[in-house]
């Protein structure tokens, strides 16, 4: 079994480069499974019907997502009946959608949740605590489970990380939007990556155009976030499981943009 997860994608320059190099990463990886994080796919701030069906199309099976998942009102109207995409699991109950959900490719079913930090985001409830009440619903179903943990702090990152060792596939960190180099196998077989980066621009600031957060730190003053042109950039990784136990083998980063170039 392979997973191949594609980090926060952003604007359509992360739409772009998803079209553009998802067929080639299937070729290249054939994954089993292919999630995507697209809280900020439309415009950096949260995902349109058109758009979640556009990033199903692209060769996506589930989409996860955020902090920004309601800034997009659209998304009101079809969470609920969208059967590939989950928010945080800890949000409030009353919450539209739902948390975890189950892609099944090939007559093998993987488990997706999503979860929210704590530390520098809105107030949710615990993390860690659905975590638990999730991974035992879906333990009956599959040992294939995986886990997109949205935060802020490394710490709380590799916290559940190594809270979840063992009893869950891959926990891999996102919206902090720059890849970091600790991706490794935790000792009882969890996948580990405290951020995957983001998918978009590569000459922004976190996918931003980088003149208005500039001026944002320089003035201090209430700036607008437009979605950053130019070049642009992929981040993702690739993790293989055992066949049999679902704990993880082998994580592998990707990053292509023009200072790590893509080769097939
Ligand atoms: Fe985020």
């Amino acid at each position: 079994m392979k997973i191949l997860f594609i980090g926060d994608v952003f604007g359509s320059p992360g739409r772009d480069m998803v079209k553009e190099y998802l067929p080639k990463l299937k070729t290249k990886y054939r994954p089993h499974t292919v999630i995507v994080n697209g809280e900020n796919a439309a415009n950096g701030r949260g995902i349109t019907e058109k758009i979640y069906h556009q990033i199903i199309e692209s060769g996506a099976h589930i989409i996860t997502m955020g902090n920004h998942t309601w800034d997009n009102r659209d998304i009101f109207d079809f969470i609920d009946k969208a059967d590939k995409i989950v928010r945080p699991a800890n949000f409030p109950e009353t919450n539209p959608g739902k948390g975890m959900t189950y892609a099944t490719v090939g007559g093998k079913e993987v488990a997706v949740i999503n979860l929210q930090g704590r530390a520098f985001l809105p107030p949710s409830d615990c993390p860690f605590k659905k975590a638990d009440e999730l991974i035992e619903q879906a333990r009956k179903r599959t040992p294939f489970i995986f886990v997109d943990f949205h935060g802020e702090a490394t710490s709380e990152k590799q916290a559940m990380g190594w809270y979840l060792n063992g009893r869950v596939s891959a926990v891999v960190g996102t919206h902090t939007h720059v890849q970091t180099a600790d991706e490794r196998i935790l000792d009882k077989g969890t996948a580990y990556i405290t951020d995957v980066g983001m998918t978009g621009p590569y000459d922004g600031i976190l996918g931003v155009d980088k003149e208005m957060i500039l001026k944002r730190f320089l003035t201090g003053l209430p700036v607008r976030h437009d979605v950053a042109e130019g070049r642009m950039q992929l981040s993702g990784v690739v993790i293989d499981l055992d066949d049999k136990t679902g704990k993880a083998t082998k994580i592998e980063r990707i990053l292509i943009n023009d200072d790590h170039m893509f080769f097939e």
